[in-house]
């Protein structure tokens, strides 16, 4: 495939990065595989309703146009596919040759059933059809596994939202022109390095990151030409100024960076992607105002990392009786119930009060959540289970050790990142979470309706 690329120049690169999809900053492969998957299964669809007797008026008609779309479809699917393969290499290159056999089987299949439609040989034409829909599935298959499994076609940048504020990372002095140099900067949250390109062009200092997105090839290893930063495993040229690809493979941007140079020094500074939830200096910069505000009428009462640590104290205390119980005290089952709806509790005013608060200010709220789901999905499992069985200990063994993970690292790290909020913030969310969880407590409808969810868990 290099071969005539290379003798036909300019206009096979060009068809080259249409097909990758660099121009449209996404791989094009995966859309355009939709249409023989939707159109083929659309024509089986209409083909087995046809064998069951029901025959909709134009289904016949209907399934060969829906062919021959799906068969053009496949085709266009095939070029973008062929494109992206020919730079992976050894076990992927093999797994996307199986891939790109089966579902060349599964188009010349359908190929062949439009033909035989054609003919009126409709029963052999369907039984074409079927069989390539069969190989079209097998290929689809591979072809996730590639991407999910293989990760070809994901973006291999590292996307740490590291260094937020301007560090110091090179004395000018020593970066040449148009000689790429690789710096790193520590980031605590993956605790790994974080590789940076450092390039100066026509005097000007560019940063990007270092891994490139296509498949991690270093590009502080590439070299520099027309004023752009050429990867040295496939070739993919990124702007200097902006870190989009110029030229494919590659179809995602670089991370960027900002650079200034401060007394000899390089500086830079990660420019924070959209929609992304990193806490930076500039967003908490617009905070104060609203504490001000808040001033004078300041609540007095506790802080709100103060409600839930306590609160997190009651947990784990309950924790340490029901394992000190003996396995057969029929008391085990009540306090596991009021565990459980302690429990509920917890995370329902963290996850309406607490988390919308703090989320500006700390980056630990999506996990946060997820961790709230892995803890109920625990409690569901344990509630099913006979407190005086062994099982039920150790999933008790494993609840608490979830419960106290948890609430640790809430202890350790969000609650500190909450201290952000200023201090009257915290005591006016504090009165927030001891109402609410007052009303949980005292509300017969809120404990009626958590009692029937937990009798529903234990399986009535
Ligand atoms: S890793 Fe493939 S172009 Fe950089
Ligand atoms: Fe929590
Ligand atoms: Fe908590």
């Amino acid at each position: 495939m290099a071969r005539p690329a290379q003798i036909a120049g300019r206009p096979a690169g060009k068809l080259g990065d249409a097909l990758h999809g660099t121009w449209f900053g996404h791989p094009i492969h995966p859309m355009l595989v939709t249409i023989p998957i939707g159109t083929w299964t659309f024509a089986l669809a209409l083909d087995l309703l046809a064998v069951l007797g029901l025959r909709p008026r134009g289904a016949a008609r209907a399934a060969e146009i829906a062919l021959k779309a799906g068969a053009a479809g496949a085709v266009a699917a095939a070029a973008t596919g062929m494109a992206d393969w020919q730079h992976v290499n050894g076990r992927d290159r093999r797994v996307g040759l199986v891939h790109a056999i089966v579902n060349s089987t599964a188009l010349a299949l359908n190929l062949t059933s439009i033909v035989l439609r054609g003919r009126g040989r409709r029963n052999e034409g369907r039984l074409a059809s079927a069989a390539g829909w069969a190989c079209m599935f097998l290929g689809g298959y591979l072809g996730g596994h590639m991407v999910y499994r293989r990760r070809i076609g994901s973006d291999h940048a590292d996307r740490s939202p590291e260094p937020r504020d301007f560090t110091p990372v090179l004395p000018l002095a020593e970066l040449e022109e148009d000689r790429p140099r690789r710096v790193e900067v520590w980031d605590e949250h993956a605790r790994q390095a974080i590789g940076i390109v450092l390039v100066r062009h026509r005097g000007r200092v560019r940063a990007m990151g270092a891994r490139c997105s296509h498949l991690g090839g270093p590009l502080d290893q590439g070299w520099v030409l027309n004023g752009e930063l050429v990867c040295p495993w496939h070739g993919s040229r990124y702007d200097l100024a902006t870190g989009w690809p110029s030229s494919g493979p590659s179809t995602c941007p670089q991370p960027r960076y900002e650079v200034r140079v401060t007394g000899g020094m390089i500086e830079i500074r990660r420019e924070q992607e959209r929609g992304d939830d990193a806490v930076t200096a500039a967003r908490l910069d617009a905070k104060p105002a609203r504490q001000a505000a808040a001033g004078s009428g300041a609540p007095q009462g506790r802080k709100a990392d103060e409600v839930l640590v306590e609160h997190h104290q009651l947990l784990r205390r309950l924790f340490e009786t029901i394992r000190a119980m003996p396995a057969e005290d029929p008391q085990r089952r009540d306090l596991m119930r009021t565990l459980a709806s302690e429990l509920e509790i917890h995370e329902q005013i963290e996850d309406h009060i607490f988390y919308p608060a703090v989320q500006p200010v700390s980056e630990d709220v999506p996990v946060a959540h997820s961790e709230h789901r892995q803890l109920s999905d625990l409690l569901a499992m344990t509630l099913k289970l006979n407190t005086a069985s062994p099982e039920f200990e150790a999933h008790l063994r494993a609840l608490h050790a979830a419960v106290d993970h948890h609430a640790g690292s809430e202890e350790r790290s969000m609650f500190l990142h909450a201290q952000r909020l200023g201090d009257a913030r915290l005591r006016e969310l504090g009165q927030a979470l001891e109402t609410m969880l007052e009303e949980q407590r005292t509300s017969r409808f809120q404990s009626a309706f958590r009692d029937l969810k937990i009798r529903l868990l234990e399986g009535l």
